[in-house]
C-alpha cells in the first residue's frame, strides 16, 4: 500500500498516513513556466495498490489537473490500483441540466477520473448522492455526521431541536440526521423565484416557534444560503440557529457574514481545506450572532 499526496492538502494526507503507520510516498510535484504540471513519483508503486490523496478544493482547475496528471503517472508506473480520496468534490454542483445547453461537470469529472486510470474513488458528503452513479468503477461515500452528532452530543442542549434543510434540495441529508437526533422534526425552507427579475421568497415548510435549530449542508461556499435561511428562522420564531456543514469552502469574506449572523458550528475541514488555518479548526463553538 502506498498513499501519495497531491498540494491540496498534504496535511491531510499525512495525517492519514501517520494514522495507518506508513509514510507518505515520495512524488515531485512542479509547475513548468507556463503553468502546466509536472508530476514524478520519486519510489516504485509497481505492483503496489496505490491511493492518492487530493480534494478537489479551490483552485479546482488545479487541483484536479494535478491529480489527473498523478493517476497517469502511476498507471504508467505499473500500480496494481489506484484509488484516488477525494475528500471535497468539487465540481459537483452541476449534477443535471437545470436549464438547457449546460454542462454536467460532475459527470464530466467522473468520466475524467475514470478515464485517467482510477480503479476507485472515495468522497466525503458529495453534493447529491445521485452522482455516485456517474462513475462506473466503486465509490466509496463516507459522512461527516457522525462528528457532528458527536458535537452536539457534547453541547446537550436541553430545548427542544428542529432539524432544517435550508434548501430543498438537501431534505434527504437532513432527514437521515434528524432520524440521528431522536428522530427529531424536520424543517424545510423552500426558496422560489416567482419569476425573471423578481427577487428570491422564502418561505419555511414545518415550525421552529421556540425551538433550536439545526440546520444542515454539504458545504458553505459564499454563505448566502445558509445566512438567507438562518434569518428565516430567527424570524419565524427559532431560539437559536446553528449551522453544520462538511465542506467550509468559504469562498474569501464569508466566514465573517456567517459568524455575524448565526451560531456556527463547522466540523472536519481538514478533510476539505487546503489553507492550515481552515486545516487546524476542528470545531468552532459558540459564535454571538
Ligand atoms: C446547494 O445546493 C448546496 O447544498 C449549498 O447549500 C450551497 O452550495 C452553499 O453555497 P453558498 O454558501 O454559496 O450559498
Amino acid at each position: 500500500l502506498k498513499i501519495f499526496s497531491g498540494t491540496a492538502n498534504r496535511p491531510l494526507a499525512q495525517e492519514i498516513a501517520s494514522y495507518l503507520g506508513v509514510d507518505l510516498g515520495k512524488v515531485l510535484i512542479k509547475r513548468f513556466a507556463d503553468g502546466e504540471i509536472y508530476v514524478q513519483l520519486q519510489e516504485s508503486v509497481r505492483g503496489c495498490d496505490v491511493f492518492l490523496v487530493q480534494p478537489t478544493c479551490s483552485p479546482v482547475n488545479e487541483n484536479l489537473m494535478e491529480l489527473f496528471v498523478m493517476i497517469d503517472a502511476c498507471r504508467r508506473a505499473s500500480a496494481r490500483s489506484i484509488t484516488v480520496v477525494i475528500p471535497y468534490f468539487g465540481y459537483a454542483r452541476a449534477d443535471r441540466k437545470a436549464q438547457g445547453r449546460e454542462a454536467i461537470t460532475a459527470k464530466l469529472s467522473a468520466n475524467l477520473l475514470t478515464e485517467a486510470g482510477s480503479d476507485r474513488v472515495i468522497v466525503c458528503d458529495i453534493h447529491s448522492t445521485q452522482a455516485l452513479g456517474y462513475f462506473d468503477i466503486p465509490v466509496d461515500h463516507i459522512h461527516g455526521q457522525p462528528v457532528i452528532l458527536d458535537y452536539l452530543a457534547s453541547k446537550t442542549i436541553s430545548k427542544d431541536l428542529v432539524v432544517v434543510s435550508p434548501d430543498v434540495g438537501g431534505v434527504v441529508r437532513a432527514r437521515a440526521f434528524a432520524k440521528k437526533l431522536s428522530d427529531a422534526p424536520l424543517a424545510i425552507v423552500d426558496k422560489r423565484r416567482q419569476g425573471h427579475n423578481m427577487s428570491e421568497v422564502m418561505h419555511l415548510i414545518g415550525d421552529v416557534k421556540g425551538k433550536v435549530a439545526i440546520m444542515v449542508d454539504d458545504m458553505i461556499d459564499t454563505a448566502g444560503t445558509i445566512t438567507s435561511a438562518a434569518a428565516l428562522l430567527k424570524q419565524e420564531g427559532a431560539e437559536a440557529v446553528y449551522a453544520c456543514s462538511t465542506h467550509a469552502v468559504f469562498r474569501f469574506g464569508s466566514w465573517f457574514i456567517v459568524t455575524s449572523m448565526i451560531h456556527v458550528i463547522v466540523l472536519i475541514h481538514w478533510l476539505v481545506a487546503k489553507e492550515p488555518r481552515y486545516g487546524m479548526i476542528r470545531q468552532i463553538g459558540f459564535i454571538p450572532p
